[in-house]
């Protein structure tokens, strides 16, 4: 599948599920959310229906995502079902870690080839200030088990100026010892509660300059196509450390990817405010051939970024759970 700016699209993002057992403030408010109704969230057998047109049109790349997938029930065994789709070759997991220490050792087996963690604090205390959980021991053991089965893991860690600048350096610090990948990402604006940033000093270039006066062995790294994160190296170190512009959104050129809520609302942008719900077509009755050409047209109006995506948009009160992480 291309769109009209020439990108190829071969990533799909899927939110298995809305509910999240943590309430990270730049998520979640702490309560009133409105979950979704089980019946308006996809079903893991259309999931697989969906994922079996998109493989067909060339989409090989699936992230799984939430909210948190773990809390959806049997979701180890959908996603051994969707890795042996024909045409995914590559099942990626972003997860919280709270819940999947003892699940770990199953990852390789059901088919998940990277996990990304999210990880914005390493104490305790300010763990929970930004969860409103004290589960941090949980996510740490999650991490160990990953190291110990030689997954590809990256650590995602939200920048929050007032809440975890002094984590950024330490959590650098975890890719001296292990082989993986700390990423820092900008703060946006889909916290649900319609928190908007006037002052948006932690940017990317802040977040370079602060880990740069720490860690001056950091070295930037050419940026790879169809990435999010600017990467660096720092000599001694076995891992890498990242920087996601998520809130300045400077990697739209090369962006690969698509979304799937898990209402079934498809997005082509992180930005946007979803281009159609396509379970309300397949609830209808729609053909497997008039899914892909639904899909094909929607992907086709893709957005040239996501500042355009934006401009287009209407709902200020969404949270990353419901646009699927
Ligand atoms: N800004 C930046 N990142 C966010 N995430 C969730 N909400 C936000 C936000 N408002 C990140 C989490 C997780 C991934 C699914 O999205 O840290 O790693
Ligand atoms: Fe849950 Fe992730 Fe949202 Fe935190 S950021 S509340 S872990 S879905």
């Amino acid at each position: 599948m291309t769109d009209r700016h020439e990108r190829t699209l071969n990533y799909l993002r899927l939110g298995v599920t809305d509910r999240c057992n943590l309430r990270c403030f730049y998520c979640m408010p702490e309560a009133g959310i409105a979950y979704s109704p089980r019946e308006n969230l996809l079903t893991y057998e259309e999931m697989l229906r969906l994922l079996t047109v998109t493989a067909n049109l060339g989409v090989n790349k699936i992230r799984i995502t939430g909210g948190e997938p773990f809390v959806r029930r049997d979701m180890d065994k959908f996603i051994a079902n969707l890795a042996r789709i024909d045409g995914i070759d590559t099942v990626n997991l972003t997860t919280n870690g709270t819940l999947t220490a003892d699940l770990v050792s199953e990852f390789k087996n059901i088919g998940i080839n990277s996990v990304n963690l999210s990880l914005d604090s390493l104490d305790r205390d300010r763990f929970f200030d930004i969860t409103r959980r004290d589960l941090l021991p949980q996510v740490m053991q999650t991490l160990e088990e990953l190291l110990q089965h030689d997954i590809p893991v990256k650590i995602n860690a939200v920048v929050m100026p007032g809440r975890n600048i002094d984590d950024l350096v330490p959590l650098a610090e975890l890719a001296k010892d292990n082989p993986l990948s700390v990423r820092f990402i900008e703060e946006m604006p889909f916290n649900g509660t319609g928190r908007t940033y006037e002052n948006f000093a932690w940017n990317h270039t802040a977040i370079e300059r602060h880990l740069r006066e720490n860690l001056p062995a950091l070295t930037r790294l050419p940026f790879v196509k169809s990435a999010t994160a600017q990467e660096y190296k720092i000599d001694g170190y076995r891992g890498k450390v990242g920087i996601i512009a998520a809130y300045t959104r400077s990697f739209c050129g090369t962006c690969n990817r698509l979304r799937l809520t898990p209402q079934g609302v498809l997005k082509t942008c992180l930005y946007d405010s979803g281009v159609f719900n396509i379970k309300d077509f397949m609830r209808n009755g729609a053909t497997d051939s008039e899914l892909a050409a639904l899909l094909q047209n929607a992907v086709h109006g893709k957005a040239k970024d996501g500042h355009a995506a934006e401009a287009g948009r209407n709902a200020a009160f969404e949270s990353m759970t419901s646009i699927g992480g």
